[in-house]
């Protein structure tokens, strides 16, 4: 799957990015499908069509510079982050894969294998990481995508066995293990970076840097609005041939095949959606606004899935209280399970305007609403930080023979954010990633940020089990 942000890992882990990733086209096909093959064989179906069509779009390799320092890279994890990770890397000039770790060798390491041959990495195939590490002695950097409840262990033993890491997100499911993987960095002095790609997405970038600390262009933010809307859909599945072996389910943690394929739904494993969704956009909200939360209280349920098959919470509404820089501000955060409509973004409201930002770059990328009390943004607009303002649709709204109360305020400007990212969406935070390993640039995302973000967001399925609003302390986000 793209990543659940690929938008819909839930369900059809496989789908690319963008919210609910199912078009009326892909419905009707999915429901007509279903009797034959059953929603198991629905949910599989996605994945391998997506599968295919990601391979074939991958590009042929990027040409290295001659003086360009190679790093040897190793795959943990070889499931759909895993493939759309190594997707991006392909297109990352300067690495030469050597491994691939994941235990479901039957398919998923077969597949990563194969494509890499393809592209020319001759890699070695592993089940059990620790035989990689001990073999693989030239690996410069590991790229983690196994499911959270893996993180910590797979991190901590990478990176004292000499390696940079890239761990995807959520960095832990606990915080115990969030913080081994902080303390592990430090001890041995190599690079940690949590997969939270928006921080080295250009348009997050320039709306933090240019948009909010430069132009102020927002002024005081007060309130904050986010949600990811996914849409309902089945269970993933896997065909029985392709079946791991029950034996070797349990020496890594998982009951069965569906618990295997669904890790997300289970205590223990993942966090829900909540924690695999949300914590991509908490974390922009901390990152925007300058501060981590004071308090939280958080209603959630499954609404839509059995209890008997699932654990984890399918509709989850939380809000924040932050004590930021510039006062106090209010976050709201949803992530529902239903259909995908509105998807997925953040907007931070303060009282000279109004950002709107999503990690897609087909709906909200990048809306500005200027208050029409705010100063000008002329010299904004002439620096090329945002578009100039669209025409108000004022006069169309006029014609319609609508009535305006008199106590509605007049529209805002609605200006664009000129930055648009062309590449796949986690290549600028692995470019990132590598940069720093060459020693030319300090990462975007390390242990100490994924960590501050871990404590926001786990601290969410608290507040829902406690039913009360729980407090932070500066003292929980430091190691
Ligand atoms: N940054 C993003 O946008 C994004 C998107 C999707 C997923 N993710 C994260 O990526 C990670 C993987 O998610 P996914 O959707 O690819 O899950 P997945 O279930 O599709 O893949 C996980 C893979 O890990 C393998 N695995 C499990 N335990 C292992 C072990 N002990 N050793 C080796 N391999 C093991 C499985 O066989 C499977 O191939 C999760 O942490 C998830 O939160 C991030």
């Amino acid at each position: 799957m793209a990543g659940e942000d690929e938008k819909d890992k839930g369900k059809t882990p496989a789908a690319p990015k963008g919210p609910a990733k199912l078009d009326r086209r892909d419905v009707l096909m999915g429901l007509s499908t279903v009797p034959a093959l059953g929603l198991f064989g629905y949910a599989w179906n996605s994945q391998a069509q997506y599968q295919r069509s990601r391979a074939a779009a991958a590009t042929a390799p990027p040409v290295a510079p001659a003086d360009l320092q190679v790093i040897n890279v190793a795959l943990l994890g070889a499931g759909a982050q895993g493939q759309v990770l190594t997707e991006a890397m392909l297109r990352i000039p300067g690495l030469r894969f050597r491994a691939v770790c994941d235990i479901w060798t039957e398919y998923n390491q077969r597949r990563v294998v194969n494509t890499l041959g393809r592209f020319k990495h001759e890699v070695n195939g592993y089940e059990d990481y620790r035989e990689m590490l001990d073999k693989e002695k030239e690996i410069d950097a590991v790229i983690i995508a196994t499911p959270d409840f893996w993180h910590a262990q797979h991190t901590v033993d990478c990176l004292k066995a000499g390696k940079h890491v890239y761990c995807e997100k959520e960095m832990s499911n606990t915080l115990e293990g969030a913080r081994s993987m902080v303390a592990a960095a430090r001890e041995t002095g190599k690079l940690l970076q949590i997969g939270h790609q928006r921080r080295s997405n250009p348009r997050y970038i320039h709306c933090y840097e240019k948009l909010l600390r430069e132009a102020k262009l927002l002024g005081r933010i007060v309130t904050v609005n986010g949600q990811w809307n996914r849409a309902v859909a089945p269970d993933l599945g896997a065909p029985d041939r392709y079946a791991i072996p029950d034996a070797r389910l349990k020496q890594y943690g998982f009951k069965d095949m569906p618990q295997f394929r669904n890790w997300r739904w289970y205590k223990g494993l993942g966090g829900g959606p909540i924690v695999d969704l949300g914590s991509h956009q908490i974390d922009i909200y901390n990152w925007f606004l300058g501060a981590n939360p004071s308090h939280v209280m958080a209603s959630g349920g499954l609404l839509y899935h059995d209890p008997k098959t699932h654990e984890w919470y399918d509709t989850v509404m939380v809000i924040y209280d932050y004590d930021t820089p510039l006062g106090p501000a209010k976050a709201y955060y949803q992530t529902q399970t239903t259909n995908g409509s509105q998807g997925y973004y953040e907007t931070f409201m303060g009282d000279q305007g109004t950002l709107l930002i999503s990690e897609s770059e087909v709906n909200y990328a990048g809306q500005l609403y200027r208050d029409p009390n705010a100063p000008a943004w002329d010299e904004w607009v002439q620096k090329g930080y945002v578009s100039a303002p669209k025409e108000q649709e004022a006069k169309a709204k006029s014609d319609s023979g609508a009535v305006a109360d008199v106590r509605e305020s007049v529209a805002p400007d609605q200006h664009t954010v000129p930055v648009v990212l062309r590449d796949p969406y986690h290549q600028p935070h692995l470019q990132n990633f590598f940069d720093a390993v060459r020693g030319k640039a300090r990462l975007n995302c390390p242990a100490e940020i994924g960590y501050e973000s871990a404590v926001s967001v786990l601290k969410v399925n608290q507040a829902i089990e406690a039913k009360s609003r729980l407090s932070f302390t500066p003292e929980d986000f430091k190691i």
